[in-house]
């Protein structure tokens, strides 16, 4: 079986100001064998890059521009993200879909533009309740288009990593049953691998997302197909994370 990189990523979305996120950060264990993230507010990358270095715990940014410069008020570009020294970035989330009506086009450009940048992505699909009403066949459907429409133009999955977060399990405290992530998963790999006509699919590591907890952890991380995952709320509380962290690591 292929030794894909394990991720736990926190996605604290518009919560924790800075003291916070420093009590948070000397609360949470650090392993050696899992890649952790946080992705905290804008506001604050620029101080938790610093006081984050050097240690197996990254920062990533919730979102970006995919242009460098320019007037576009109120957004921030790949070049002040490496600036500041933040490598990563969450890309196509379902509240930056639904919420702020991110089109899988203006997600394409992002990701283009990240992979000019050699920024790493994490690039998140999953169907929203209305298509999860109609069926696994169409939540596939959907997903599968809004990877190739995401992907579309990039020459390799190097710096990728994909979250499957269904949108109706984000936040909702329900999760898929674990035979429905792990098709999903290996939708996912079929069509990586048919973008990028190589075997990068099953290298890729694909995490999920959506109402994770350090109860349904354990039972997720069992199957093979799932590397890890990307939780919002029960990232916020840093002994909560540390609780997963400790399920990942059994
Ligand atoms: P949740 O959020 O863990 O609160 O469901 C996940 C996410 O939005 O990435």
């Amino acid at each position: 079986m292929m030794n894909r990189t394990k991720y736990l990523i926190g996605n604290w979305k518009m919560h924790k100001n800075f003291s916070e996120a420093e009590t948070w950060i000397e609360t949470v264990e650090i392993p050696s064998s899992i890649e952790i993230m946080i992705a905290p507010s804008f506001l604050y990358l620029y101080s938790l890059v610093r006081l984050t270095r050097p240690s197996n715990l990254h920062i990533a940014a919730q979102n970006m521009h995919y242009e460098d410069e320019g007037a576009f008020t109120g957004e921030v570009s790949p070049r002040m993200l490496l600036d500041v020294g933040c490598h990563n970035v969450i890309l196509g989330h379902s509240e930056r879909r639904h919420t702020f009506g991110e089109s899988d086009q203006l997600i394409n450009k992002k990701i283009c533009s990240a992979a000019e940048s050699e920024l790493f992505v994490t690039l998140c699909v999953g169907e929203p309740e209305l298509v999860h009403n109609n069926g696994k066949d169409k939540a596939m459907e959907y997903v599968e288009k809004q990877l190739r429409a995401s992907l579309q133009g990039l020459t390799s999955a190097l710096r990728i990593t994909i979250a499957y977060e269904p949108v109706w399990a984000v936040g909702s405290g329900t999760t898929p049953n674990i035979d429905y992530i792990a098709d999903m998963h290996r939708l996912i790999r079929r069509v990586v691998s048919s973008i990028f006509n190589d075997n990068s699919g099953e290298s890729i590591s694909i995490l999920y997302g959506g109402s994770v907890n350090s109860v349904n952890a354990q039972n997720l991380f069992a199957d093979s197909e799932i590397d890890g995952f990307i939780v919002g709320g029960a990232s916020l509380d840093a002994m909560e994370f540390n609780k997963i962290l400790e399920v990942m690591e059994e």
